[in-house]
C-alpha cells in the first residue's frame, strides 16, 4: 500500500507531507520557514515585504536553521522587484510563490533555472490563466483564507478549479487539521497550504501578545474589510482595525497622516514620498486619497502587531480559521498531528490509500 501523504507535491517540491507553511508578510521569517521545513512541511519565506537587500541574508538565514529545501515569496509590484527575481535564480531556491505579477518570460527564467513555481490564486479566471503562463503548480485559496481574499469557499473554487486545470493543485483558505488534509486529498488536491494555523505556533517569531489575540479570537471577531488597501482583507478587530472599519473620508485622512510620521520614523520614508505613493495609487481610481494613503502606511500597522507586539495600535490579518484554534503546538508537534489525523480520517472511511492517490 502507498503512503496517501506521499503526493506529486512532495515529490515536486522535496517535502515530506504534503503540507506548505505559506508565506504571510513579517510572520513568514527564516525561524517559522526553518521550524516548518525541519517539521516535514514546505515552507516559503516572506520577502513581499522585504527590501531588495534583506532578501539574501533572510535566505542564508534560512539555510542556516535547516537543510531542507525552501520557497521564497515575492511580488512583482515591490520595489526592485526585478532584482529580487534576480536574487532568487542566483541563490538557487527551490520554489517561488506569487500572487499576480510575474509573465511568462520571468517564469520561464525561473523554471529554465529549476525553481518551481507555485503561485496562490483566489479565483478560477486566475488559475486558468497561471497555468496558459506555464507555473508547475497552483495554490488556491478559498475566500476563508487569511490576508487579502476571494468570495468563493474554498469548497466551491477547489473543485472548480480541479476540473479546470491539468497542473497539480494544492487546497489553502480555512485548512489546519488533518481532516482537513483528509478532504483536500479526497477532492483530488495534491496537500494543503496553511497561513494562520503556522503563525500560530510556538515557532513563529510574531510576539506572544500578538498570538494570544489570535488564540482569543471567534469567529465573531474576525471581519473582512476592504477599507485598508481597497482589497477585501480578512483582519481581527483592534482598536485601530475599528477605527479604519468606521472612518469617513476626513478621519480616514488623520489616521492616515498620523501613522505616517511614524512610518517615517521607522523606514525614513518622507513624508512627501509617502504622499508621491498615494497619489500614484488614487491614479487607478477607486481610491480617495485618504484610502490611498492608509494603504501606503498600512504595512507600519502590520509591523506594530507582528514585530512591536502591540496588537491594539496594529492590524492582524486571518483567516477564519483562528476563530477555532485554540493553541499553539510547535511546527512539528502541529505537522505530526496532521498526519495522524490524516491517517485517522482515511482508516476510518476504509480508503485504500492506493484509490485515494488515484483520485488525485
Ligand atoms: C498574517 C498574514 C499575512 C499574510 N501575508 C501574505 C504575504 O505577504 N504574501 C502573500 O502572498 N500572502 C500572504 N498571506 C496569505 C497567506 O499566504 C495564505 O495564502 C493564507 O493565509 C491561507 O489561508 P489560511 O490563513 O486560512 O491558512 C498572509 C496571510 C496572513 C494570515
Amino acid at each position: 500500500m502507498g503512503d496517501p501523504l506521499h503526493t506529486v507535491m512532495c515529490e515536486l517540491l522535496g517535502c515530506r507531507y504534503p503540507i506548505i507553511q505559506t508565506a504571510m508578510g513579517w510572520v513568514a521569517r527564516p525561524e517559522l520557514v526553518a521550524a516548518a521545513c525541519n517539521a516535514g512541511a514546505f515552507g516559503f519565506l516572506a520577502a513581499a515585504v522585504m527590501k531588495a537587500d534583506e532578501v539574501v541574508p533572510a535566505i542564508d538565514r534560512v539555510r542556516a536553521l535547516t537543510d531542507r529545501p525552501f520557497g521564497v515569496n515575492f511580488h512583482m509590484f515591490q520595489p526592485d522587484a526585478e532584482r529580487i527575481v534576480d536574487t532568487l535564480i542566483a541563490k538557487k531556491v527551490v520554489a517561488v510563490s506569487f500572487g499576480r505579477g510575474p509573465d511568462k518570460k520571468i517564469i520561464a527564467r525561473f523554471r529554465d533555472a529549476g525553481i518551481k513555481c507555485v503561485p496562490t490564486v483566489g479565483a478560477l479566471k486566475h488559475a486558468r490563466s497561471m497555468e496558459e503562463l506555464g507555473v508547475d503548480m497552483l495554490v488556491v485559496q478559498g475566500g476563508e483564507g487569511g490576508g487579502h481574499t476571494g468570495s468563493v469557499a474554498s469548497t466551491v473554487l477547489l473543485p472548480q478549479v480541479l476540473d479546470a486545470v491539468k497542473v497539480p493543485v494544492v487546497a489553502a483558505g480555512g485548512f489546519g487539521d488533518g481532516r482537513g488534509l483528509a478532504a483536500a486529498l479526497a477532492f483530488g488536491a495534491q496537500g494543503i497550504a496553511m497561513g494562520t494555523r503556522f503563525l500560530m505556533t510556538r515557532d513563529c517569531p510574531v510576539p506572544q501578545q500578538t498570538k494570544q489575540r489570535y488564540i482569543a479570537a471567534s469567529t465573531d471577531d474576525i471581519f473582512v474589510t476592504t477599507k485598508v488597501d481597497g482589497l477585501p482583507q480578512r483582519m481581527i478587530h483592534s482598536r485601530v482595525a475599528n477605527r479604519i472599519e468606521r472612518s469617513g473620508p476626513v478621519s480616514m485622512l488623520a489616521l492616515a497622516l498620523t501613522s505616517a510620521w511614524q512610518l517615517k520614523r521607522i523606514t525614513g520614508a518622507s513624508v512627501g514620498q509617502l504622499l508621491g505613493a498615494a497619489r500614484e495609487m488614487t491614479r487607478g481610481g477607486g481610491l480617495t486619497f485618504g484610502q490611498a494613503l492608509m494603504a501606503a502606511i498600512a504595512p507600519v500597522l502590520f509591523q506594530r502587531s507582528m514585530l512591536a507586539g502591540d496588537p491594539d495600535q496594529g492590524l492582524m490579518a486571518t483567516g477564519l480559521i483562528a476563530g477555532r484554534l485554540g493553541d499553539l503546538p510547535s511546527c512539528e508537534e502541529l505537522v505530526q498531528r496532521i498526519v495522524r489525523e490524516a491517517h485517522e480520517r482515511f482508516a476510518a472511511l476504509g480508503v485504500p490509500p492506493r484509490e485515494l492517490r488515484a483520485a488525485g
